[in-house]
């Protein structure tokens, strides 16, 4: 592949690479500093990773675009992905908040597919944010989307990802309902558990 020989492909890689160490040292602290000040810690666990250019290429090649630097820097918006995977629903929120307050990133979008699932069930609530990196002489922003959802969200999206990528085909409208009907399970979960926490808070207090 000619792409990957090209300096400026390499370029805009290194820069990803920046940002994604960047996003996870400023989150890292920010969470930290919370669960400090709170006493609480939200997060159940965090996992970055860099898309490769086998998927970065499939995904431009899925909305027939050519195959270049610029189109990448465009049409693929998660060639850094985060997923912040918190306790209850209200860490959700929590979390986004905390990354829209701080004055360190650009916030460029927002989607709430909690409010909103997906049609295939999908809930996450997702970000895509502009994280400075500071070069020699220069500052540049560079765009990263950050996926926040609760343990029962992840586990469902984990299944779900699964069961598709072992069945590329299209699946009956039988087991789409069932894999929905998953979803909203999980949800009543996350529901319940809030609940408990919730009571929980209120004794403590
Ligand atoms: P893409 O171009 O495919 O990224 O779509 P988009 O730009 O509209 O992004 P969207 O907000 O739909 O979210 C994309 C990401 O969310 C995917 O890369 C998945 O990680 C996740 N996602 C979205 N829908 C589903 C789903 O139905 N199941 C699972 N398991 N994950 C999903
Ligand atoms: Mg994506």
């Amino acid at each position: 592949m000619e792409l990957i020989k090209q300096k400026e492909y390499k370029e805009m890689m290194l820069k990803y690479e920046f940002a994604k160490k960047k996003l996870e040292t400023d989150l890292e602290i920010l969470l930290q500093e919370y669960a400090f000040k709170v006493g609480y810690n939200p997060v159940e666990h965090i996992k970055s990773r860099i898309k490769s250019l086998d998927r970065i290429i499939e995904k431009l090649n899925r909305k027939e675009k050519e195959i270049n630097v610029d189109n990448i820097t465009r049409y693929v918006s998660d060639v850094v992905g985060m997923r912040i995977v918190c306790s209850f629903i209200k860490d959700v929120y929590t979390i986004a908040d905390i990354i829209r307050s701080t004055g360190e990133f650009i916030l460029k979008s927002e989607k709430n597919y909690i409010d909103e699932p997906k049609s295939s069930g999908y809930r996450s609530y997702h970000m895509i944010v502009l994280v400075p990196i500071h070069l020699e002489n220069r500052t540049e922003y560079i765009q990263v989307e950050i996926q926040i959802r609760t343990v029962a969200m992840d586990c469902w999206a984990s299944l779900d990802h699964k069961l598709r990528y072992r069945f590329p085909g299209k699946l009956s409208k039988d087991l789409e309902n069932e894999i929905v009907e998953s979803a909203n399970d999980m949800l009543e979960i996350d529901k319940k558990m809030q609940h408990i926490s919730d009571v929980l808070n209120k004794v403590k207090e």
